[in-house]
């Protein structure tokens, strides 16, 4: 199956955030990763739902919001409402993640979980049936630019394990330090989608490391 590249916008120069997006259309990538966080679950805070709806309107792709939030149940209409195609809520940050699943789906918009580095795989059990995307995070959130953490790569493998398993459709994307460098092993593992801020957005051409990305 051919895997999906997701530039991170939140390595994109705003300062010129139309060229950005227009390198982005004009790219092989599929997806575009929109990273919301708040300041509460992160340490860091990026943009919400006014943004999203700004760069809607330039970019042509599908719109992969990952909430970086806490309480995320009270916003999910209005990121929809502003774009979204895919809405990733984290497991860490959701005491109801059955119905806020339930909530998303009701949107129109694809569902998914992102799980800490530090979370296993296995709290994922009861509700992989239930979703359309796995985010397993390679770094700890909120910041681009950080180093791959290894034991994302067999996380990967449980994970793919257990869709296999039970015969879900999900998907399983890789967030935080994915370069031209361990891409490969990344999707021997199993991952159907990789993020990439920084080694995109920060290379001398950023199309190139797309296609790059999806030549493995
Ligand atoms: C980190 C974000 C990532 C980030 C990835 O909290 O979820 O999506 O933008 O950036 P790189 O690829 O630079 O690690
Ligand atoms: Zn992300």
């Amino acid at each position: 199956m051919n895997h999906i590249i997701a530039p991170s916008l939140l390595a994109a120069d705003f300062t010129k955030l139309d060229k950005e997006i227009e390198l982005f259309n004009e790219s092989e990538a599929q997806w575009l990763h929109v990273d919301v966080m708040d300041g509460v679950f992160v340490p860091n805070i990026s943009f919400g739902m006014m943004m999203l709806e700004a760069v809607n309107k330039l970019s042509n792709k599908f719109m992969d919001v990952h909430l970086m939030i806490v309480q995320p149940e009270k916003y999910i209409e209005s990121f929809r409402e502003a774009g979204a195609d895919m809405i990733t809520v984290h497991y860490e940050a959701c005491p109801h993640l059955h119905r806020t699943i339930q909530q998303i789906k009701a949107t129109g918009s694809m569902a998914g979980v992102a799980l800490n580095p530090h979370t296993p795989v296995s709290v994922l059990e009861e509700i992989i049936k239930d979703i359309d995307l796995v985010l397993i995070m390679s770094v700890n959130p909120g910041f681009g630019g950080q180093k791959f953490i290894e034991n994302a790569l067999n996380k990967v493998q449980k994970v793919k394990q257990m869709i296999v398993q039970s015969g879900s459709s999900a998907k399983i994307e890789v967030d935080g330090g994915v370069s031209l460098q361990n891409a490969k092993s990344i999707l021997d593992a199993g991952a159907d989608v990789l993020v990439a801020g920084n080694s995109v957005y920060r290379a001398s051409n950023p199309k190139a490391v797309i296609s790059d990305l999806m030549k493995f």
